[in-house]
């Protein structure tokens, strides 16, 4: 597959800290991709400025604009976060905000996208996932039915994701989905 569009997926992580667990995952997402497919990672999302409509004009801040033009450059998204407090963390939902306007006409308006991660809780923060999946889907791309995968951190223990198997193989199953919905 040529670099287009339809090869490559944005994938943002809702942690900013340097030893994130949910970027490791993210890195395994990339490793279990379709041959082709690229995922490229916006590692910059403590460098937006909170969501701001006076910010928001055809001035915008440079990383907001490099924000949209990932976007704009991809086919689907990936999110991959953990859970904060019941919750979306703060810096992606700012992301998300930005990436919701132009109003009507995002740069993921009505693309495929997925939202999982790892999370300590025993649930592997599923609520942050559902809400993600609510807000996101609200932003403008399609959220895809059935893609789900929310990890409680002590089933991977202090190893990469990629020495689990089951989540290995699961993740390979959510990102093959996810690439068969571009358009
Ligand atoms: C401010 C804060 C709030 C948190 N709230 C939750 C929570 O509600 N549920 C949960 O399962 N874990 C919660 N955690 C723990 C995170 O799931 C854990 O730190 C996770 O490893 C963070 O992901 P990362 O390794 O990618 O940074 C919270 C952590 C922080 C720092």
């Amino acid at each position: 597959m040529s670099e287009t569009v339809s090869s490559k997926v944005l994938v943002l992580v809702g942690s900013l800290r340097a030893a994130s667990v949910n970027r490791l995952l993210a890195e395994l997402a990339a490793e279990v991709a379709p041959e082709g497919v690229i995922l490229e990672r916006f590692d910059r999302l403590g460098e937006l400025p909170f969501y701001n409509e006076d910010l928001d004009t055809e001035d915008a801040p440079e990383p907001v604009v490099a924000l949209r033009a990932a976007a704009a450059a991809a086919g689907a998204a990936l999110v991959v976060t953990p859970e904060y407090n019941g919750s979306v963390p703060g810096v992606l939902k700012n992301a998300i905000d930005w990436l919701s306007r132009p109003y009507g006409n995002s740069a993921l308006k009505d693309k495929p996208a997925a939202v999982i991660g790892v999370a300590l809780g025993q649930y592997g923060g599923v609520w942050a996932h559902d809400e993600t999946r609510k807000t996101l889907g609200i932003a403008g791309p399609r959220i895809v039915d059935g893609l789900e995968l929310s990890i409680p951190g002590a089933s991977l223990g202090d190893k990469h994701p990629r020495e689990n198997a089951e989540v290995t193989e699961r993740l390979r199953d959510v990102i093959g989905k996810l690439v068969a919905e571009i358009g």
